[in-house]
């Protein structure tokens, strides 16, 4: 059959497409580049915030017409929900007069039987559901069918244990287990293969990987060694256990980039102990002060979360102070959102207005906006190894590329290949990009005598 896939939410979700397309071409399906030539529209979700489903709900709704008009052309049309969102309101899925499909995470292996099993049938308003989470899938075995470009994903342990309480994620995707060494591997040396240049390890909590007694630091540098990986990320990291020897990993092989995701989620100690994220604002600090000291030139960036039950201005005063004391490179700044399931939905009624939110909100972004205006504009003149990513969107006769600390960069075309790390000169900054232009362009020949 003809599947078309859409995919929302994080990193993680994108692997995990990139999993269900490989699934699914060896039961030999195909996937369409367009909605208009599919018979089976899988939706990737995500249930992170209420505005994620807001979006999917959108979505299916507009998908309604065009179900409709397949069914009435062809006789069936199957829209099928996977990931987070499917995970966690299971088969009230149903209750949307479009999906007649619903699989978790864990589940996809089973998405060939259920597609036939629908397919099979020749009622239009049949159901199909598999939705239990797995202490032991890792998908070991598969090799994830990649989507174009520089970077690859490539998941190394899937699930959190950490039950932060105002996340949903330790119920949408179960315990922590990680992936053996040997199968990371043997996926990194096939992606160099294939000619990808950055490989980005993904982990809810990378730092919990453990497999056959090695560590995270112990992976990612037997990833960083395998030869032809221009470039390694990882994301994410929890503050409560960053080992020394990742801190060394990092600073010692030129190929990991210097940049750590660290989410904070706020700056109040009494807030955080809320939340169970087991380190106080000083302990934080400390830690980000150590990465600083560590990794010269590292870049490092947050999540926050504003607008936590019983939230006080003090405490996002503490916030604020923090955020400018760490002086991030970047930060996402979310407005808390109550998840169904949760500790913090349970035990904490969402009692920060939303006008109080959208103020706080504003006013973290305000901040986080003059603190990256200030340290980009320290980088003008200098020269920074910028990995060339694609043609730029907004400027014609542009490229785009990153730097180490994922700054983006846009510059004027270069004749290297996408994938190629090029010393760009910075010519200008705003607190989102760089301006710049490749230094072997910027000294032609001529020009030097
Ligand atoms: N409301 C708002 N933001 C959330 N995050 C996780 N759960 C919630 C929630 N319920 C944010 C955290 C996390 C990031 C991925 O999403 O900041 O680090
Ligand atoms: Fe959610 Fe906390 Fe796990 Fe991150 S560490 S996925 S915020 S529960």
């Amino acid at each position: 059959m003809k599947i078309f896939l859409e995919t929302y939410g994080c990193q993680m979700n994108v692997s995990d497409s990139e999993i269900v397309c490989s699934v699914l071409a060896a039961a030999g399906h195909e996937i369409a580049p367009a909605l208009e030539e599919a018979e089976v529209v899988l939706i990737n979700t995500c249930a992170i915030r209420e505005n994620a489903y807001r979006k999917i709900y959108g979505r299916l709704d507009r998908l309604r017409p065009h179900r409709l008009r397949m069914i009435k052309e062809k006789g069936h049309f199957v829209v099928g929900l996977l990931g987070c969102m499917a995970q966690n309101l299971k088969k009230d899925m149903f209750k949307h007069p479009v999906v007649n499909l619903v699989v978790g995470p864990d589940n996809y292996r089973a998405l060939p039987d259920l597609i036939a099993k629908l397919a099979a049938r020749d009622q239009i308003k049949q159901t199909e559901i598999d939705a239990d989470l797995s202490e032991y899938e890792t998908y070991q075995g598969i090799d994830p069918k990649r989507f174009d470009g520089v970077n690859a994903w490539v998941t190394i342990m899937r699930g959190c244990d950490n039950f932060c309480t105002f996340c949903v994620v330790p119920y949408t995707r179960g315990r922590e287990r990680s992936r053996s060494l040997s199968d990371v591997l043997a996926e990194v040396h096939r992606l160099v293969a294939q000619g990808f240049s950055q490989v980005t390890l993904l982990g809810q909590n990378v730092n919990s990987y453990q497999a056959e007694g090695l560590s995270f630091a112990d992976l990612i540098v037997a990833v960083a060694d395998v030869p032809g990986v221009s470039r390694v990320r990882f994301t994410s990291p929890h503050p409560k256990d960053f080992p020394d020897a990742l801190l060394e990993a990092i600073a010692n092989h030129p190929n990991i980039c210097k940049h750590i995701h660290l989410p904070l989620q706020s700056g109040s100690d009494r807030v955080l102990e809320l939340m169970s994220r087991t380190y106080t604002g000083a302990e934080f600090l400390a830690l980000a002060q150590k990465i600083r000291r560590s990794i010269p030139n590292v870049s490092i960036s947050t999540d926050i979360i504003v607008g936590f039950p019983t939230e006080t201005e003090s405490d996002h005063q503490k916030t604020l102070i923090l955020l400018k004391t760490v002086g991030f490179e970047s930060a996402y700044i979310f407005k808390y959102s109550e998840r169904k399931g949760t500790i913090a939905s349970k035990k904490f009624p969402d009692d920060v207005s939303s006008a109080l939110k959208t103020s706080r909100i504003v006013a973290l972004f305000d901040t986080q906006r003059e603190i990256a205006l200030e340290k980009n504009r320290t980088k003008i003149g200098s020269t920074l190894n910028v990995m060339l990513e694609g043609e730029s969107d907004k400027r014609p006769g542009f490229q785009v590329g990153k730097t180490e600390g994922n700054m983006t960069v846009i510059f004027p075309q270069t004749p290297h290949p996408l994938g190629t790390i090029i010393p760009i000169v910075v010519t200008d900054a705003t607190s989102a990009t760089l301006l710049g232009k490749s230094q072997s362009l910027s000294m032609p020949v001529l020009e030097m005598f």
